[in-house]
């Protein structure tokens, strides 16, 4: 039985906050929010610990998990050394999106980082998420609670769907600010380099540490065949029905685009599911339009994005057509989980 605890204010929920950190010392998980994603928790110096989320996940136990902490003295204690650019990094966009990858110390569990020399580290934004960590007094493993191959939970309704009944308590902070996953970032070469896209861009870590920032998302130009995230080489994101990405660079070309597909889609029996923006929801004539977001307000767009993927697996349709949201800086973390969303299947017209 899983225990769905709402948490209102740090002061009421007092009980409850003891209550998971007993858990999560213990051994067992707690999902909680965080500014992000909610995550799936667990004592990130228990191998036994992570050994249960990954079995409640499903997800293959080479995929490490990134630690979460409360504060810099925890981050001492899981790394070898901080170099200068990754402090800097840490002290300002701390807590935040931001995840960071450094050489691990030997304390930290090698089912941890799925037997990799570094591990990955990260301060949320979040109260209940900061709160539960200073409880537990341990890192917290945590990946997306979602099962794996499912869009990332951005609701506890959303955890709920997918872990009832395997974990023993969800802590409720309503939805996410963010709603994509953190930025990762590899700080152990000279070059920092960019592993996944997130809420803070390429543009704006090069900004603020006055060099060049690397983005290396791809398979294939990994090191040695090993993927530099290993996370990026499991299918992702995947809604039910079949879906494909139409971009272009004119809006209302992509509208009619997408219109007689679906045109010719329905003619033969398929029942049609669009993703469109608040701008263009409007113009389009299928079975289920949902709008994302607005295309003049990115956040907006990551804030709904997997809600939205969620909401389709609820709805019968057969097909997926959905706009893109290319040329701004964010517009890298939201195509990175559209394009895997969609299988690579991409029309560019
Ligand atoms: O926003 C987030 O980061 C959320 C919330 C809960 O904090 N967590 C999250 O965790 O997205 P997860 O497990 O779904 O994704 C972790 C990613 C995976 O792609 C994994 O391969 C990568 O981080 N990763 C973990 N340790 C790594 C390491 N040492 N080197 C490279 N990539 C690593
Ligand atoms: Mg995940």
């Amino acid at each position: 039985e899983t225990r769905l605890v709402k948490i209102n204010n740090m002061e009421d929920c007092k009980k409850d906050m003891e209550e998971a950190g007993e858990l999560i010392k213990a051994g067992e998980l707690v999902a909680f929010p965080t500014e992000t994603v909610y995550g799936l928790g667990g004592n990130g110096l228990l191998p036994d610990a992570a050994k249960k989320i990954y079995a409640a996940k499903g997800r293959p136990s080479d995929n490490p998990l990134i630690l979460h902490v409360c504060d810099m003295q925890m981050v001492e204690s899981l790394v070898k050394e901080i170099p200068d650019n990754a402090r800097r990094a840490m002290e300002h966009f701390w807590p935040g999106p931001m995840t960071v990858i450094l050489q691990k110390a030997d304390q930290v569990p090698d089912c941890v980082t799925g037997g990799l020399d570094t591990v990955a580290i990260r301060m949320p934004d979040h109260p209940v998420a900061l709160e539960l960590i200073r409880r537990s007094g341990v890192p917290i493993a945590a990946p997306s609670a979602n099962t794996s191959g499912r869009p990332s939970p951005t609701k506890a309704e959303h955890v709920m769907e997918d872990l009832h009944g395997k974990i023993p308590m969800i802590l409720d902070g309503g939805a996410v600010m963010v709603g994509v996953e953190s930025t990762i970032i590899d700080f152990t070469e000279i070059v920092p380099v960019i592993l996944r896209p997130g809420w803070i861009t390429k543009e704006s870590m090069e900004e603020f540490l006055g060099c060049e920032v690397l983005m290396n998302t791809s398979l294939k130009a990994s090191d040695h065949g090993i993927p530099r995230a290993p996370g990026m080489k499991y299918k992702h994101y995947a809604p039910k029905a079949e879906m494909v990405l139409v971009l272009g660079d004119d809006q209302e070309k992509v509208v009619d685009h997408i219109n007689q597909l679906a045109k010719e889609q329905k003619e033969q029996g398929k029942k049609i599911g669009i993703i469109a923006s608040d701008e263009t929801k409007d113009l389009y004539q299928a079975d289920e339009v949902i709008s994302v977001g607005q295309r003049a307000h990115l956040e907006t767009v990551t804030a709904h994005l997997y809600d939205v993927l969620r909401e389709f697996d609820h709805k019968d349709v057969d097909m997926i057509y959905s706009e893109g949201f290319e040329g701004e800086p964010l517009s890298e973390a939201i195509m990175n989980r559209m394009v895997k969303a969609a299988g690579h299947e991409i029309l560019r017209i």
